[in-house]
């Protein structure tokens, strides 16, 4: 059942090209027009919608703060994303013209599933992102979008987060379509490369095996810091969830920008900081940023392993270990960079001896608070 490989955690990394086909099958046409037919809510609610509230509980958290960049870049609806445990328990201000989205990969996580009751109590629409075929969440939804990831068995979350993201993007496309906002070059740039990102997920999968032997030196290791700007934070954030759930290891993402408020004062000699690098390409500010980041960092002794495009030398002088990802749009980044975490995390806790799939304290699915 594990398909050869040791366990179903390496067996879900692998299957990820073909997850993330699946989730894209039938949902572009051949112009690189969207048609989400699942998505019952009457395109004339959408086109009202004032605001979007995504809600979701770890990974697929950090798929909906990845989410929140690409909707307000291209729809321009204003977009909150906030952890379902807590929103369940505020008082936060909805309407009739909310759009609330839930992200599940179980469709049972109960702190998502209160969350969601709390938002339709106050008249909002809610809109469900979940694998899971008849499960709660979607079924006490107004319309859902299923990510085909097929059955996701390991613990930690992987092919289940990167299809939560192409339907993210997904979703987000056709609300610019339906509202007719950006609906231009750039857009179908950006619909073209998604069509074809499986190939990349997969050119990434071939690339592996240093990061397998880095991740195995460094078993000894008590802390891992990951740093990351605009969409590459919440992948740095999803690094370290995956290292801390797998290698029980201290780990914690930063928004780069962040450092001098605090985070820098951790840097101490050979500390490894796995820094997430936007692309060179258009947004050279963000890029420029985190090469300053990375030289700042290093000159304080951190041993720094970049996550950065082919082609981008800027970042070579500083980078102690270098692992290198597909050019893409920047928005869509997350589903090349995501990729070599996982592959990390899951070398280390295997090197130190730990459960892949069955991570100690932890539950596929959390039913309970
Ligand atoms: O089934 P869900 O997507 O609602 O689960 C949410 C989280 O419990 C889940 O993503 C958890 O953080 C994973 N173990 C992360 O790998």
């Amino acid at each position: 059942e594990k398909g050869g490989y040791d366990y179903f955690m390496l067996k879900e990394i692998a299957e990820q090209p073909k997850a993330v086909a699946d989730t894209l099958l039938g949902r572009i046409d051949g112009s690189g027009r969207l048609t989400l037919d699942e998505v019952r809510i009457p395109d004339a609610v959408l086109r009202e919608a004032d605001k979007i509230v995504i809600i979701a509980c770890g990974t697929a958290f950090h798929a909906g703060l990845i989410a929140k960049y690409a909707i307000e870049h291209w729809t321009r609806i204003p977009c909150e994303v906030e952890l379902a445990s807590e929103f369940r328990y505020r008082d936060p201000i909805l309407g009739q013209r909310t759009l609330v989205i839930a992200i599940s990969q179980s469709g049972e996580t109960m702190d998502t599933l209160m969350a969601l009751r709390h938002a339709r109590e106050q008249g909002a629409k809610v809109l469900a992102v979940c694998n899971t075929n008849g499960s709660t969440i979607p079924r006490e939804s107004d319309a859902v979008l299923y990510t085909h990831a097929g059955p996701e068995v390991a613990v930690a979350s992987t092919k289940a987060f990167l299809t939560q993201l192409v339907a993210c993007y997904l979703l987000a496309l056709y609300l610019g379509q339906v509202r007719g906002t950006k609906w231009g070059d750039e857009i179908h740039a950006v619909v073209r490369e998604l069509a074809r990102i499986g190939d990349e997920v997969e050119r990434v999968l071939e690339t592996m095996e240093p990061v397998r032997a880095l991740a195995r030196s460094l078993a000894h290791k008590d802390t891992v810091l990951f740093l990351g700007r605009h969409v590459g934070y919440p992948v740095a954030l999803e690094g370290a969830l995956k290292l801390k759930e797998l290698a029980y290891m201290h780990a914690e993402g930063f928004a780069a920008g962040e450092l001098k408020h605090g985070p820098i004062a951790l840097i101490e000699e050979d500390l490894p900081v796995v820094v997430v690098v936007p692309s060179p390409k258009g947004r050279s500010v963000l890029h420029d940023k985190i090469v300053s980041n990375i030289q700042e960092i290093r000159a304080r002794g951190a041993r720094t392993i970049v996550i950065a495009e082919e082609g981008d030398e800027a970042v070579v002088p500083y980078a102690d270990h270098l692992v290198r990802i597909p050019a893409t749009p920047t928005l869509l980044q997350p589903l090349v960079s995501t990729v070599p975490l996982q592959v990390f995390a899951c070398e280390l806790a295997t090197a130190r001896g730990n459960e892949v799939d069955q991570p100690r304290n932890l539950a596929k699915s959390v039913t309970v608070e």
